[in-house]
């Protein structure tokens, strides 16, 4: 890293995902307010396709390069292949002076690696989140050890993600804890009303009875994703007043099971993934929310609504130590008794719906930048 120079710093930010691109979206638009000091490029590697084009839509991004690798039912060979192969040619073309990319997903790490390959310094936009368990979850906890060790700027979103990364040996001068841009994105969308265009999704927001479900990660597939779908019919038998909206993750095996479990629910509404905007504004329209999402498991909380985590272990413990998410895992009778207990017990429900945000307080991007710029333009 150079100090003390007088062109702008040229940063790749590189995102693929609909996590990783919401998560980014504050750090883009940051950079993008200080062209003289910072040459914004920004690659999508088309991990996710719809997805993804939602999330840039929503934060009006426009990538530089799309390497748009995503195939149906691709394998994380393949994810890793073509991204790298595409990462590796424009890094070759950007020359970049930097190369950022936030959190686990397959497009982080080999954003990591291809930066690594050329030599050019590496930040890790929410570093240090951590399980300790290898294969939980699956990659993503390896995505982001090997992250981090290729990374020479880590930004922790909070004091014990830095100290995560402590314990491994990282040198503290190159862990900053800045919040989690997660916080930057829902602030800059979650004031005022939303009107919803699907009828079903307004009626259940408006009655206030209306539980938000999503489901997606690689531990869930099969079996745990057939017993979510028969704990949600068994919580509608016994809540007639409650509506669950499910809106559906795009990837076919989750579809595979979902429909056919719970299409002809009459209280359940599958929909397709909303956009960032409206999807927020259904968390705050819910009554509680069950998810095995990590980025909904800090909105949640951020928005005081009560989370049910759909998991066996959290990289963020931070939620469940504050007392607004729970780890349920997927064990039918556990995710029946816990939700039962917030919809008929108003005390548990208090103690969980107090507005709590462990995770950031919305200016995380901006001290990204700013350490950035102290190090290479101060
Ligand atoms: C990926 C991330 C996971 C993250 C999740 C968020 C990896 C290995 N996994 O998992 O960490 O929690 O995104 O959603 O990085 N598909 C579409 N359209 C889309 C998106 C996906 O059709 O817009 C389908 C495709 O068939 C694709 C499949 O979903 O092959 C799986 O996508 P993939 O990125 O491999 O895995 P996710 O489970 O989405
Ligand atoms: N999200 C969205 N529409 C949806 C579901 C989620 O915009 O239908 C947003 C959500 O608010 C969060 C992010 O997508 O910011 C989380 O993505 P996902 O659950 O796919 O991935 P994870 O966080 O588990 O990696």
């Amino acid at each position: 890293m150079s100090n003390n120079r007088t062109t702008p710093i040229k940063i790749l930010a590189v995102c693929g995902t609909r996590p990783d691109t919401v998560k980014m979206a504050p750090v883009v638009l940051e950079l993008k307010k200080h062209p003289q000091e910072a040459e914004l490029v920004l690659a999508v590697t088309g991990q996710h396709r719809e997805m993804l084009e939602q999330v840039l839509h929503a934060f009006k991004l426009q990538p530089d390069f799309d390497l748009n690798i995503m195939s149906a039912r691709q394998t994380l060979a393949q994810i890793s292949t073509r991204a790298l192969e595409g990462l590796d040619r424009v890094i070759d073309e950007v020359k970049p002076d930097l190369v950022l990319a936030q959190g686990d997903t397959s497009t982080t790490f080999i954003a990591s690696l291809a930066a690594f390959y050329h030599k050019v310094p590496f930040g890790h936009v929410e570093a240090g989140l951590r399980t300790d368990n290898k294969y939980n979850p699956f990659p993503e906890e390896m995505n982001r050890r090997l992250t981090g060790v290729i990374a020479d700027l880590h930004f922790a979103p909070t004091e014990q993600s830095r100290m995560n990364l402590l314990k491994e040996g990282v040198r503290d001068d190159v862990v900053f804890v800045t919040g989690n841009t997660v916080i930057d994105a829902l602030l800059s969308i979650a004031a005022g009303d939303y009107h919803f265009d699907d009828e079903r999704v307004r009626a259940a927001a408006e009655s206030g009875k209306m539980i938000l479900l999503t489901a997606h990660r690689r531990e869930n597939w099969g079996d745990p994703m057939r017993d979510i779908c028969t704990a949600v019919k068994r919580i509608l038998a016994r809540n007639p007043d409650f509506t669950v909206v499910f809106p559906v993750h795009k990837n076919p095996i989750v579809r595979d099971v979902v429909f056919p479990e719970l299409q002809a629910e009459q209280r359940v509404i599958l929909i397709e993934p909303p956009e960032y905007v409206p999807f927020v504004h259904m968390i705050k329209s819910a009554y509680i929310v069950l998810t095995d999402s990590g980025g909904v498991q800090e909105e949640a909380p951020s928005l005081g609504k009560p989370v049910l985590v759909l998991r066996t272990t959290t990289e963020r413990p931070e939620g469940v130590d504050a007392g607004s998410a729970k780890l349920v895992g997927t064990d039918v009778n556990t995710i029946v008794t816990e939700a039962q207990k917030l919809l008929t017990d108003s005390a548990a429900y208090s103690a969980m719906a107090e507005a709590k945000n462990p995770y950031g307080d919305g200016h995380a991007a901006e001290r990204i930048w700013e350490i950035i710029r102290s190090r290479y333009l101060a």
